[in-house]
């Protein structure tokens, strides 16, 4: 069924099922990656906390966890122009780190967040996005666990939001 969020409208895309399937088996695949090492999930604020929340519930290895939050970039020319707003607050040097993202799309903000990671010396930065966009995408930075690939059309709900709104929505809606 169709639902609005402000002035737009937009139609079911990604079911409850479909995501929890998904993340199940990628949470195998890192389990399996990292061969009873303790990694540390980053996850990415605001839009990751749904994506964190049943990654995690899904992953039964030894792990920690902790977040950051990023400013939102203003006009997309302004690359790397994205803010650190709320720190790390666990030590990743050393560390096998797993950045998780809600969406990849033309990875500005991956560039900032590698750059931003890297400075802490980390044994390795893998990246986990639930949803990528391939034809925005424009950076070379490897993306190690890919939910969703998805066409370049603006989506909504699992922790992503429009204009603030629709976060809250548990599945995924792409505009109409
Ligand atoms: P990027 O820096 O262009 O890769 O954009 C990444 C950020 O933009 C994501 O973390 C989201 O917060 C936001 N974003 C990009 N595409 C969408 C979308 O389709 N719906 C909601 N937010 C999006
Ligand atoms: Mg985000």
């Amino acid at each position: 069924m169709e639902i609005q969020v402000l002035d737009k409208t937009f139609v079911p895309f990604i079911s409850g099922s479909e995501i929890q399937d998904r993340l199940k088996e990628l949470a195998q695949q890192i389990q399996a990656d990292m061969q009873g090492e303790v990694p540390v999930f980053i996850g990415v604020l605001n839009g990751s906390f749904m994506v964190v929340s049943d990654l995690m519930k899904h992953y039964s290895g030894a792990c920690e966890m902790s977040f950051i939050k990023m400013a939102s970039y203003i006009g997309t020319q302004s690359s790397n122009q994205v803010n650190q707003l709320l720190g790390l607050d666990i030590d990743i040097t050393d560390r096998r780190i797993i950045v998780v993202e809600d969406i990849v799309d033309t990875g500005n903000t991956l560039v900032a967040l590698k750059e931003l990671f890297e400075q802490h010396r980390p044994k390795e930065i893998k990246i986990f996005t639930l949803c990528l966009k391939p034809e925005a995408y424009t950076k070379s930075i490897p993306l190690d666990y890919v939910g969703f690939e998805i066409a370049n059309k603006f989506i909504v709900g699992y922790g992503m939001d429009y204009d603030k709104h629709g976060r809250n929505i548990p599945e995924i809606y792409q505009i109409k």
